[in-house]
């Protein structure tokens, strides 16, 4: 593991924030010879990749390549996986997030983590949008109340819990507590969102309406998605990124990836016929 020195929760009290004030949102993200390991095996092998700012880079790959691995390093989610470790770098703002002066709480503030399984908590709707700004800033209740507005708007749920804000999160459909989970780690103002497999537990319906909120949210964030959908892969990105056994063997537009794919494995594996 990285070694971190673990941060009170509550070390990151910012006294300046201005809900409502749009943010310019959206870093590069540029990682560098990165690989990764649990113990002794290795899962990610010499990754170099750039992410551009306020696009949708899919990850793809047969199950088991490393597609997860790699995404939780981008937030050091995997710094709680007490044998996983990884060398390289992965530069967001300037600064290399895999250093272990990295401030985690910080980081994950700026680089929010939606799962593939909706894990709301078992609070209101209202505290679930109110947790993660509560813990990073002092806030009044009407700026409060602004971010959680602000936050179910943009991840396009707003009508439908408006009137129901203090009854339990739980009570939701899964397309609304993913999309709750969405309104949750945009309530914190990040630059990027990780996104893995999030459609993967949802009906066509919800799925679809993941989708229309992904092509709204690049506009001001950068995002990342796994995806084992194909056709969602190529709807929903820009960038396309398909992972092998740990390796990444094939980077590019979207629209190259899927039509004209350089490698054969890139092919074969778009095509079905592995994985
Ligand atoms: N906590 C862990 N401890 C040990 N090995 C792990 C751990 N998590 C993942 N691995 C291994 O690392 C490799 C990559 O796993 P990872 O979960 O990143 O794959 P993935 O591409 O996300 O697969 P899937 O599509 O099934 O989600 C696999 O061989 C997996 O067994
Ligand atoms: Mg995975």
């Amino acid at each position: 593991m990285t070694t971190t020195t673990a941060e009170p929760i509550r070390s990151q009290v910012v006294q300046d924030y201005s809900p409502g004030i749009a943010h310019t949102g959206g870093e590069p993200i540029r990682v560098r010879a990165v690989n990764g390991w649990y113990g002794s095996f290795q899962a990610l092998y010499d990754l170099s990749m750039d992410m551009p700012a306020k696009k949708v880079t899919a990850l793809i790959g047969p199950s088991g390549c490393g597609k997860s691995t790699f995404l939780r390093w981008i937030n050091r989610m995997n710094d709680q996986i007490d044998s996983a470790r990884a060398e390289g770098t992965i530069e967001i703002a300037g600064s290399n997030i895999l250093a272990p002066k990295t401030d985690v709480v910080e980081l994950r503030r700026h680089v929010g983590m939606v799962f593939q399984k909706p894990n709301p908590f078992p609070k209101s709707i209202y505290d679930n949008v109110a947790f993660g700004p509560r813990l990073h800033y002092k806030l009044s209740k009407s700026d409060t109340d602004g971010i959680v507005e602000r936050s179910l708007r943009g991840a396009s749920l707003w009508d439908e819990v408006k009137d129901r804000l203090n009854q339990s999160a739980i009570g939701l459909s899964g397309g609304q507590q993913q999309r709750l989970c969405i309104a949750r780690a945009l309530a914190v103002d990040p630059t990027t969102l990780l996104m893995d497999e999030p459609c993967s537990a949802l009906d066509p319906k919800s799925t679809a309406a993941i989708e229309e909120l992904i092509a709204e949210l690049r506009e001001n964030y950068t995002i990342i998605i796994v995806t084992h959908n194909m056709q969602q892969a190529a709807r929903v990105s820009d960038a396309t990124a398909f992972m092998f056994q740990g390796e990444l063997i094939e980077y590019g537009a979207t629209e190259q990836i899927f039509t004209a794919p350089r490698e054969k494995q890139t092919e074969d594996y778009i095509h079905g016929r592995f994985g």
